[in-house]
């Protein structure tokens, strides 16, 4: 099996913008496109982008999962950005007709595809460090996808890292300066005790990991850091609080500090996962924090995690009903 998103179909769809207009949304190659080389986003970053997945249902069938808060969320960091504004209804358009122009590629369960919207300052303007740019570029890839841990469903080894993953105004916007900042304490971090990811924790603030939000349970009880800017507010994250709740679970939205988790996790039966599109719910089976590995439980995830995992991916899949209205049906 190809790495996590390194396959994409042939084309993309995309729309500019310039002189205060957006052009009509075009199918276009996916292997490249123009830029001038001072384009505002090589220089100072104006760039942001989204993560959803289409699945594929037993009848053949393709449906998108949470389209409106990714197109929601995207819009936001746009905002934040200064990038131009775009019509959320027109790139839901756009996520929806790249998708079925290539529904027979999308992969059947546990795979899925992969829809990256990403919006990109392209004016060529090298001067503006201190303002925005007014040209931008707005392209959706597909790219057909399995797990996107190379372990699968193994339970994770992290890092807590006393540092942030960025600046702590930035953490909700789903933007590339922000990986770029968190890839060399990964790097030192699998290097030096081979750890899966980073759980971000300034000042003992237990935030998330590069890739994915951060939940714990502890028997009935799920845990996880409540919505702020200097975090991501994962679609996933929100969508296993509400499985969560749906089961009875009860769902406490606030601060987790590293005592509080190194304690918490220690107990027989505690649990800790990762959320996101990518990760989908990933069991974390081991903690490291000032050279000491604390297990989570018994290591090896648990029963709580899967059954959220296997809700989610049943209504994702769908195999179980659609109560909350997550799905658009594109084909
Ligand atoms: N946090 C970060 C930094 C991410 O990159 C992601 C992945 O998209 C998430 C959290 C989870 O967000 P979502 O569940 O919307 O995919
Ligand atoms: C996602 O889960 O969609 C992400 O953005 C993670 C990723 C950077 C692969």
């Amino acid at each position: 099996m190809a790495a996590f998103g390194t396959v994409f179909t042939p084309e993309m769809i995309l729309s500019r913008f310039s002189n205060d207009s957006w052009t009509e949304p075009q199918f276009v190659a996916t292997d490249s496109i123009s830029l001038h080389p001072g384009a505002h986003v090589l220089h100072y970053s104006s760039t942001c982008f989204e993560g959803l997945k289409a699945f594929k249902h037993a009848d053949g069938s393709v449906y998108i999962f949470r389209m409106d808060k990714n197109v929601a969320r995207l819009a936001q960091s746009s905002a934040l950005l200064a990038l131009p504004k775009f019509d959320p209804a027109m790139l839901s358009r756009m996520i929806v007709d790249i998708v079925g122009r290539y529904a027979s590629e999308v992969p059947t369960p546990p795979g899925s595809m992969y829809i990256r919207p990403t919006h990109i300052g392209t004016e060529a303007s090298i001067g503006k460090a201190a303002a925005p740019s007014l040209e931008s570029m707005l392209y959706v890839l597909l790219s057909p996808v399995g797990d996107y841990f190379a372990g699968g469903a193994k339970p994770l080894r992290l890092l807590l890292e006393d540092n942030a993953r960025c600046a702590p105004h930035m953490g909700m916007v789903k933007s590339g300066g922000n990986y770029a900042s968190a890839l060399q304490p990964i790097m030192k971090a699998r290097a030096a005790v081979q750890a899966d990811q980073v759980l971000f924790c300034p000042n003992g603030d237990v935030q998330e990991t590069g890739a994915a939000n951060f939940l714990l349970i502890d028997g009935n009880e799920l845990i996880t850091k409540a919505l702020d800017a200097s975090f991501l507010h994962g679609i996933t994250r929100d969508s296993i609080l509400t499985l969560a709740r749906d089961r009875g679970m009860k769902v406490s939205e606030r601060e987790l500090t590293v005592d509080e988790l190194l304690e918490r996790a220690a107990k027989p039966g505690a649990e800790a996962a990762l959320s996101g599109t990518a990760a989908v719910l990933t069991p974390v089976g081991t903690l490291i924090h000032n050279g000491k590995e604390y297990q989570v439980g018994n290591g090896q995830g648990g029963a709580t995690t899967n059954a959220l995992r296997q809700a989610l991916n049943d209504i994702q899949w769908g195999k179980a009903a659609d109560t909350h209205g997550w799905l658009t049906k594109v084909c």
